[in-house]
C-alpha cells in the first residue's frame, strides 16, 4: 500500500523539481555557431549565470549573497589548479570543480548533469577567459 508519507513526499519532490524549473530562464541572445559551446551556454544560463553573471564576470544576481564571491572568469582567477602555482587548471581540474563542487563555498556540485554537459558548459566557461586562448 502507498502510504500516505510516500505520497506527501512525491508531491514534495515534485515541488522541488519544479521550484528549480520555474528558476530556468528562455534562452537568450545569439546563438552561438558552435553547437557543443551552444550547448554549454545553454547550460550556463540556466545553472551558473545566476553566480557567476551573464558575461562570467562573478556578478550574477545573487552572487552579492554567497559568502565566497563566485569566480569572475574573465580575469581567469581560477584556483583549483593541479598543475603548478598560477596555472591555469586543466579540463579535468575544471571537471573535478563542476562535479564535485566546493565544500567551503556555495559553488554547488552538478554531479547530476550528465558528463557530456558538464564538459560543454566547462568549454564555454573557458571563453571567458583570454589566457585559455580559445584552445579547449
Ligand atoms: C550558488 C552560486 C554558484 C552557482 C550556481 C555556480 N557557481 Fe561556480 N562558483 C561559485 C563560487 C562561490 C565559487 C568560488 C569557490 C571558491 O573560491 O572556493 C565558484 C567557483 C567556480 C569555478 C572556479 C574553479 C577554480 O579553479 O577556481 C568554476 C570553474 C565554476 N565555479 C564553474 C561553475 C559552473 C560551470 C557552474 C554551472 C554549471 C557554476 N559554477 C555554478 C558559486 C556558484
Amino acid at each position: 500500500m502507498l502510504g500516505l508519507a510516500s505520497v506527501l513526499s512525491l508531491f514534495g519532490l515534485f515541488g522541488l523539481v519544479g521550484t528549480f524549473a520555474g528558476c530556468r530562464r528562455p534562452p537568450q541572445g545569439k546563438p552561438l555557431a558552435d553547437p557543443r559551446l551552444e550547448h554549454g551556454r545553454q547550460i550556463y544560463l540556466a545553472d551558473c549565470e545566476p553566480c557567476h553573471g551573464p558575461g562570467g564576470h562573478g556578478d550574477g544576481v545573487v552572487a552579492k549573497s554567497q559568502p565566497v564571491p563566485p569566480r569572475d572568469f574573465v580575469s581567469c582567477g581560477f584556483k583549483y589548479s593541479s598543475g603548478p602555482p598560477g596555472s591555469l587548471p586543466s579540463d579535468d581540474d575544471l571537471f573535478h570543480t563542476v562535479t564535485f563542487g566546493v565544500a567551503t563555498s556555495t559553488m554547488p556540485s552538478f554531479a547530476t548533469l550528465p558528463e557530456s554537459d558538464r564538459r560543454a558548459v566547462i568549454a564555454y566557461v573557458k571563453t571567458f577567459c583570454a589566457r585559455f586562448g580559445g584552445t579547449s
